[in-house]
């Protein structure tokens, strides 16, 4: 089980110590939204930020891209420091070739997909991907509640890759805290984002250890290879 706080709910006054508060406290990876102000309603981060981030820690930094031309931000992001870069299957037909530039640049690649959005868009990609964010509320913001009706998603995702013998992780995105984890864990995901749940905990060293627990305990027996 992968646990990656969402940098989104760190105080921005002090990002540095945040970071290293997230490593300390036992985070696998940190997510990092960046947001163009197009693709979703929201501006955050840049390049810049990814940078200051790989300064403060060596763990994985996960960065979710809701842009609509990611294109020119890849390599940008990939100088940065980004370990993994995740597109969305909403911007169509260019997407394959996003995925293949990912993996070309060296770097893990992810594919997510909004609520709204049939989980079969995702299907003729399965095979470029290392990982499959499936959004648990619509992007754009923290904080928001999480939205039951995207759980047969992941259920579905994880058929495929059982059924394809196929080795990419599956993420959950947006109201994640541990019970909304331990229903994701049960539905078959295995990566974590959770910003206001994590980062809004004083004890963020029980936090995620809390929510690794619950994921743990409610993860389908694994059936052709142990998940960690
Ligand atoms: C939402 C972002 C999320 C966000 C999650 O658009 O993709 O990563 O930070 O925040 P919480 O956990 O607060 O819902
Ligand atoms: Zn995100």
């Amino acid at each position: 089980m992968i646990i990656a706080p969402s940098l989104l709910a760190a105080d921005f006054g002090r990002l540095g110590s945040e970071i290293q508060r997230a490593d300390r406290a036992g985070a696998d990876w940190i997510h990092v939204d960046i947001m163009d102000g197009h693709f979703v309603p929201n501006i955050s981060f840049g390049p810049g930020v990814v940078e200051t981030a790989r300064r403060f820690t060596r763990l994985p930094l996960d960065v979710h891209l809701m842009c609509s031309r990611p294109a020119t931000l890849l390599e940008p992001f990939v100088r940065a420091g980004a370990s993994l870069i995740t597109v969305h299957v909403e911007l169509g037909n260019g997407v394959g070739d996003l995925l293949w530039k990912i993996r070309a640049l060296g770097r893990k690649v992810g594919l997510a997909v909004n609520p709204p959005t049939p989980i079969a868009n995702a299907l003729p990609l399965l095979k470029q991907i290392d990982l499959l964010l499936i959004m648990t509320v619509n992007p754009g913001f923290g904080g928001q509640s999480f939205i039951e009706e995207t759980i047969p998603k992941v259920q579905q995702a994880d058929a495929w890759r059982r059924e394809r013998g196929l080795p990419f992780r599956i993420e959950v995105d947006g109201g994640i805290n541990l019970s909304t984890a331990a229903e994701c864990a049960r539905a078959g995901a295995d990566t974590f984002v959770s910003g206001t749940a994590l980062f809004g905990q004083s004890n963020l060293k029980a936090a995620i250890r809390k929510m690794r627990e619950a994921a743990m305990r409610h993860a389908p027996a694994p059936r052709g290879g142990a998940r960690t």
